[in-house]
C-alpha cells in the first residue's frame, strides 16, 4: 500500500491554523544549507559542580510507591482525511518535584513532571492498523540558568528517538528552540515500538536530559494487539535513571571531567527504589534506559543482596518493536543488558510465585559489565510485592512478529566507524562534530553494512537516527538472542567491532531523504563530541528548514 504521509501533512496543514509549513523533502527549491541553522547564544560550558554531601544513603529502599508517568491526551484531533492527526502540547519549564517526599528538587521538565508524560499513539500503515499521525507542539519556557555568574539561555531541541521523522522534525542538535520560542514537530507513527523523546541540544544534551528532559512515547498497532499480550494497567513503562542529589534535594551534575556521569540514586519513573504491588498474573514491562552513562544488567531475584536461581523474564521486544519470538532469561546467570537509550520489553509471570513473595529487579555487577562504576547502591532497582490474585486472559505466545532478515550479500557498501578517545575528546574516525560535514551518503533504498569499532577503554552505546537496523555480528560472533530484532542503539564494547545492516530511507513506506545524526548515547560522550551525520539522498533540505517561532506567534492548534 502506498501511503500518503505528505498528503496527511498537508491535510494537517489545512486543518491547523498557523502550523508551520512542513517542507516536502523532495523539494530542493526550499533547501537551505546547514550553516543556515539559526544560532542561539550558547555560552561557555562551566566546570562540573561537586558536593561532598549526598543524600542517597538516607533514602529508604522499596518504601516509596511505584508510579507510572502521566499519560498525555491530545488537545485536539482532526479525524477527516486519509489519516487522522492528534495534536499534543508540551511546555518545557522549570519545576519542583518531590523525588524525596518533603524535599523539593528543581528540575527542567516536560510539563512539570519527572520523567515527562507518556504519549500512546496508534501507528502503522496498513488499513487495519487505523494508524494516526501526531503533531507535538513543544514550547520552551525554560528561561535561563546561572552558570559561573552569567545567565545562559536554556536552548533545547526535541528528538523523538525511534521515529523516522523528516529531518526538520528529528531534533537536529543545531535546530535549537531558544527560550520563548516554540516548534511544532510532526511524527508519522510508522510502526509499533517503545520509543522516547528527549532533549538533543548541541553540547548540552547530557545536562538537559539529566535535569529532566526525557519521556516515553509508545506506538501500538493492530498486529501487536492480536498477540494478546498483557495490556492496559498490566502494560507498564519502566524508565530507569540514575541521579545524584545533594542534601538539600538539588540535582548534582558531575560528568567527571566530560567522561561519564554515574548517579548513586536509582530511579524508576522518577521514584527512587520503588515498590510495586502486583497481582499473580503476567505483566508486560517496557524498560527504557534514560540514564546518562550507566548500563544495567537486569536480573530478577527473591533476595535483595544476592541472586536466587530460576527467576525468569521473557524478553519480547527491543528498540524498534517486537522480537520474532520471546527470549527466556533465567537467573542467576542470564541478565538483560540495557545500555543508555536502549529499550527492551519483557514479560514477568508473577503467577509462578506464592502470594506475599517479594521479587527484586536487580543490577548486580557482572564481570561482563560495561560500567566503570559499580556503586553498590544501584545494584537493586525496585521490588515487586506479589499481593493479590487476579484473572489473566493475556498470553505469552511462542511466536511474535515475523522479522525479515536483511541479506548482507545485498549490501552495496560497508562503511567503517571507529569510536575512540583522544587526549581531550571523544571522536568518531578521529573527527569531532561539524554541522557542515557529512560522513556518509547512502542513497534511498540502499542496503548498507556499517562496522562500528571501539578502540577500547569505555563502552559506547552507538545510536543511528532514522533507520532500523539488524545486528549481524559482534567480533564475528552472533549477537545475543534478545538482540536479534530491529534496533537503533548498539552496545559497542571494549575492543569490539559490531556489524549492523539497514535499508535506508524506506521505513515509512515512502523513500525519505535528509541529514541525520549518529552518535554515542553516553550523553557525555555525545556532547564532547562523539557525533557525526549522514545524508540519505541528494540535496535534501537542511534539518533546520522548519525553524521555531517566537511564542508571541502561537496560534491555537
Ligand atoms: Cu536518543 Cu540522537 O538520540
Ligand atoms: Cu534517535
Ligand atoms: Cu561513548
Amino acid at each position: 500500500m502506498k501511503l500518503n504521509r505528505r498528503e496527511a501533512v498537508k491535510l494537517g496543514l489545512m486543518g491547523v491554523g498557523g502550523l508551520l509549513l512542513p517542507f516536502d523533502s523532495s523539494n530542493s527549491a526550499l533547501a537551505q544549507t546547514i550553516s543556515d541553522c539559526p544560532e542561539c547564544p550558547r555560552g561557555e560550558i562551566p566546570p562540573p559542580t561537586f558536593s561532598q554531601e549526598e543524600l542517597s544513603h538516607q533514602i529508604p529502599r522499596f518504601e516509596y510507591p511505584f508510579k507510572k508517568p502521566p499519560l498525555l491526551k491530545p488537545i485536539r484531533s482532526y479525524e477527516n482525511g486519509e489519516r487522522p492527526l492528534d495534536c499534543y502540547e508540551i511546555t518545557m519549564k522549570k519545576a519542583q518535584v518531590d523525588i524525596i517526599p518533603g524535599l523539593k528538587t528543581k528540575i527542567w521538565s516536560y510539563n512539570g513532571t519527572l520523567p515527562g508524560p507518556v504519549i500512546r499513539q496508534r501507528g502503522g500503515f496498513r488499513d487495519e492498523d487505523q494508524g494516526r499521525d501526531s503533531l507535538v507542539r513543544f514550547i520552551n519556557k525554560l528561561g535561563t540558568s546561572e552558570e559561573n555568574g552569567a545567565e545562559i539561555p536554556i536552548n533545547t531541541s526535541v528528538h523523538l528517538h525511534g521515529m523516522a521523522s523528516l529531518p526538520e522534525y528529528d531534533g537536529y542538535a543545531e535546530d535549537l528552540i531558544c527560550p520563548n520560542q516554540f516548534k511544532d514537530y510532526f511524527y508519522p507513527n510508522d510502526r509499533a515500538a517503545t520509543i522516547w523523546y528527549h532533549d538533543h541540544a548541541i553540547d548540552r544534551t547530557s545536562r538537559n536530559v539529566y535535569m529532566g528532559l526525557a519521556g516515553m512515547y509508545i506506538v501500538e498497532d493492530e498486529e501487536e494487539r492480536q498477540f494478546n499480550l498483557p495490556q492496559g494497567e498490566y502494560d507498564v513503562p519502566l524508565i530507569l535513571q540514575d541521579l545524584r542529589l545533594a542534601d538539600d534535594g538539588s540535582l548534582i551534575f558531575n560528568d567527571r571531567g566530560q567522561r561519564s556521569l554515574y548517579g548513586d540514586v536509582s530511579l524508576v519513573n522518577g521514584v527512587p527504589w520503588p515498590c510495586m504491588k502486583v497481582a499473580r498474573r503476567k505483566y508486560r514491562f517496557r524498560v527504557l534506559n534514560a540514564s546518562t552513562s550507566r548500563t544495567y544488567d537486569l536480573v530478577l531475584s527473591q533476595k535483595e543482596n544476592r541472586l536466587t536461581p530460576g527467576e525468569k523474564m521473557y524478553v519480547i521486544g527491543s528498540d524498534c518493536g517486537l522480537l520474532d519470538a520471546p527470549v527466556e532469561l533465567t537467573s542467576p546467570l542470564q541478565a538483560l543488558v540495557i545500555a543508555p537509550a536502549e529499550r527492551y520489553e519483557f514479560i514477568i509471570d508473577f503467577s509462578q510465585y506464592d502470594l506475599e513473595t517479594n521479587l527484586y529487579l536487580r543490577n548486580p555487577p557482572f564481570s561482563s559489565s560495561s560500567n566503570i562504576d559499580s556503586d553498590a547502591r544501584v545494584q537493586t532497582i525496585m521490588r515487586f510485592d506479589i499481593e493479590r490474585d487476579e484473572p489473566d486472559n493475556s498470553s505469552l505466545p511462542d511466536k511474535l512478529r515475523e522479522i525479515k532478515r536483511l541479506d548482507p550479500n545485498q549490501a552495496v557498501t560497508t562503511r567503517k566507524f571507529r569510536f575512540q578517545r583522544s587526549s581531550t575528546q571523544w571522536l568518531i574516525n578521529n573527527k569531532s562534530w561539524n554541522k557542515n560535514r557529512v560522513d556518509a551518503n547512502p542513497q534511498p533504498g540502499d542496503i548498507e553494512i556499517w562496522e562500528l569499532t571501539n578502540n577500547g577503554g569505555w563502552m559506547h552505546p552507538v545510536h543511528i537516527h532514522f533507520v532500523d537496523w539488524q545486528i549481524l555480528d559482534r567480533n564475528g560472533r552472533k549477537p545475543l538472542a534478545y538482540e536479534g530484532g530491529w534496533k537503533d542503539v548498539f552496545r559497542v564494547d571494549h575492543f569490539e567491532t559490531v556489524r549492523v545492516i539497514a535499508e535506508f530511507g524506506r521505513r515509512s513506506g515512502d523513500y525519505l531523504q535528509g541529514r541525520f545524526m549518529m552518535h554515542c548515547h553516553n550523553l557525555v560522550h555525545e556532547d564532547h563530541s562523539m557525533m557525526t551525520q549522514f545524508e540519505v539522498g541528494q540535496n535534501a533540505p537542511s534539518p533546520c528548514s522548519a525553524p521555531p517561532l517566537p511564542i508571541s506567534e502561537i496560534t491555537p492548534l
